[in-house]
């Protein structure tokens, strides 16, 4: 069976990340429009280099959860595919093999002159003047408010063979991955694992499961591990 697990940031708020929209919009103290997009960019990056160097180090001082180990335990049964909005290592690090990452990933740097350029910056940070071996000043590998989603395309074709869509943690506010479920097959069976889970527009058949991800996740695996 052909499993899609759509993931957003409360999958790692058990691991100690804060999520986006629970903090009164603020994140990390500072609004989105500030530091995640191409505007804050251009105004003051070294305001947005330091957010983002703040993330990475918090991200690498905290480990994957239940809801993350869990989803590798399920690839014993089935194909797993988790395509996640999060721009954390944590299902890397879980272990799960297939991962795609809609809004890049927070341990990689890219050429702001030649997007192809990626580099990876684990342990580092990125500092206003570093520039690529072009030239070019370092920018975080994500996708910022406005700019393109170049995994989009090879998502919908993940999620249009997928026989189950779990969604886990994401308040489906943000698009257009939000709109990634409708991609799915007539057949397929879907469920949405979120404290603030509700019913989603066009999707008739959806198992809400009103839980946080380190309870709702392995309840549901261990279900899907027995078909
Ligand atoms: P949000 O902050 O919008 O939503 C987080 C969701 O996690 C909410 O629905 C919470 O109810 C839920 N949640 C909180 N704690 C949880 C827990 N322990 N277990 C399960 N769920 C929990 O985050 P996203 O939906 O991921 O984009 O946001 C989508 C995008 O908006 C992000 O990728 C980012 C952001 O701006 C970019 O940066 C482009």
């Amino acid at each position: 069976m052909e499993i899609v697990v759509f993931t957003g940031a409360g999958i790692s708020a058990e691991s100690g990340i804060k999520t986006f929209r629970d903090s009164g919009g603020l994140w990390e103290e500072h609004s989105i429009y500030d530091v995640a997009t191409p505007e804050a960019w251009e105004k003051d990056p070294q305001l947005v280099l330091r957010f983002y160097n703040d993330r990475r180090k918090q991200m690498e001082s905290v480990i994957p959860n239940t809801a993350h180990k869990e989803l590798v335990e399920l690839e014993r049964s089935h194909n797993v595919s988790i395509i996640t909005q999060n721009v954390d290592d944590l299902h890397e690090r879980a272990g799960s093999s297939n991962v795609l990452h809609l809004h890049g990933e927070l341990k990689m740097a890219r050429s702001t002159g030649d997007e192809s350029l990626l580099y990876d910056y684990t342990g580092k940070s990125i500092e206003f003047g570093e520039n690529c071996e072009k030239g070019y000043q370092l920018r975080p590998h994500v996708v910022w408010f406005g700019e393109m989603v170049p995994n989009l395309v090879l998502a919908e074709n993940i999620a249009s063979k997928a026989d189950v869509f779990i969604v886990v943690g994401s308040s489906l506010q943000v698009y257009p991955a939000a709109g990634l479920i409708h991609a799915t097959p007539p057949h397929c069976r879907y469920f949405y694992i979120d404290p603030k889970a509700e019913p989603i527009n066009g999707i008739a058949n959806l198992n809400i499961i009103k839980e946080k991800a380190s309870t709702g996740v392995p309840k549901l695996a261990s279900e899907l591990a027995k078909l």
